[in-house]
């Protein structure tokens, strides 16, 4: 499968797909590919001028394309809930934004920042848009993870990190939780005999703004990988008739193994409770009867 490129996306006229974060990095050539395919892209950023210039690079690309910018501050839950009612219809939901390696900070909710927006934000986004997927014939939900997620571990007894808290161990948490979230929602789906997948995604080391090398930065093109080549996991787990719900797709389209950790259905259990009880955001639909 390592020959798959995006040129091999089906067609995708009359699909709906968000891309979080799609400004930078990863997200940017994500978006541009789906809207390269035909579908109608969400360019879902928080900044509104990086968001409408991307639109316009897209646009420039693909002219006709069908490509809207819509205001996402996934650290601000009321920005995710106005982004959510915004939303009319929706097929692919590709949660990739984050944020990482940053000292400790906290959410407008007061949740410790990488926590609350790669994974809290992403929850609460999923959530509210549910009806939208399942009313959709063949929706798909692509959480970009990371090989990172191994070194996350999540205490329940201090997820705002008050104690200990370190720039990767942060990082690597949210990451886990992506993978824990991935799983328990393809559970949830599967087991309310929707058609809904979930599929997370590790995009491989690539040269973007997450990535800190300090004074190595400038050389960081010359290491890693292009933010398209990045975007190939994204890409083929959101479109490839090839992808079922659950795997966790690699650089080169491998599937992965997930940790230990991100494995366990009781952890996931336990996120999802804790998770909905902090957003208020609640997946009725799929939920445990
Ligand atoms: N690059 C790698 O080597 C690598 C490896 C493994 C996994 N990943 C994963 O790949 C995904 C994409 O990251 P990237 O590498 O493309 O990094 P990036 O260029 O820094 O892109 C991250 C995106 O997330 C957005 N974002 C951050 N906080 C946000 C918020 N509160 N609300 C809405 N959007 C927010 C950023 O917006 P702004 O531009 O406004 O900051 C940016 O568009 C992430 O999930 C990352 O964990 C990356």
């Amino acid at each position: 499968m390592t020959g798959w490129t995006p040129d091999e996306i089906p067609d995708l006229t009359g699909k709906t797909a968000i891309v979080t974060g799609a400004n930078s990095g990863i997200g940017r050539p994500t978006a541009l590919e789906l809207a390269r395919h035909g579908a109608r892209v969400i360019v879902a950023a928080r900044s509104p001028e990086k968001g409408e210039a991307t639109v316009a690079d897209i646009l420039r690309a693909v002219p006709g394309g069908q490509v809207e910018y819509g205001r996402l501050d996934l650290a601000d839950l009321a920005s995710v809930r106005r982004f959510a009612e915004g939303v009319d219809r929706l097929d692919l939901l590709v949660n990739n934004a984050a944020i990482g390696m940053i000292s400790r900070q906290e959410t407008k909710d007061g949740f410790e920042m990488q926590f609350g927006t790669n994974h809290l934000g992403h929850f609460a986004l999923t959530g509210l848009l549910l009806p939208l997927l399942l009313a959709a014939p063949a929706a798909r939900v692509v959480n970009v993870s990371s090989d990172a997620h191994a070194m996350g571990r999540i205490d329940f007894g201090n997820l705002g990190l008050e104690h200990g808290y370190s720039r990767f161990g942060a990082y690597g948490r949210s990451k886990l939780a992506n993978l824990l979230f991935t799983l328990e929602l393809q559970r949830r789906a599967e087991r309310a005999g929707t058609g809904l997948i979930s599929v997370a995604t590790h995009p491989g080391t690539t040269a973007t703004n997450i990535v800190k090398l300090g004074p190595l930065q400038p050389l960081m093109g010359v290491f890693f990988k292009s933010a398209a080549a990045g975007a190939v996991p994204s890409l083929y787990a959101a479109t490839s008739p090839d992808v079922h719900g659950g795997e966790f797709i690699g650089p080169k389209l491998k599937r992965l193994t997930p940790s230990e950790r991100a494995r366990s259905e009781a952890d996931a259990r336990r996120l999802w409770d804790v998770s909905t009880e902090m957003t208020g955001v609640r997946f009725d639909e799929i939920a445990y009867s």
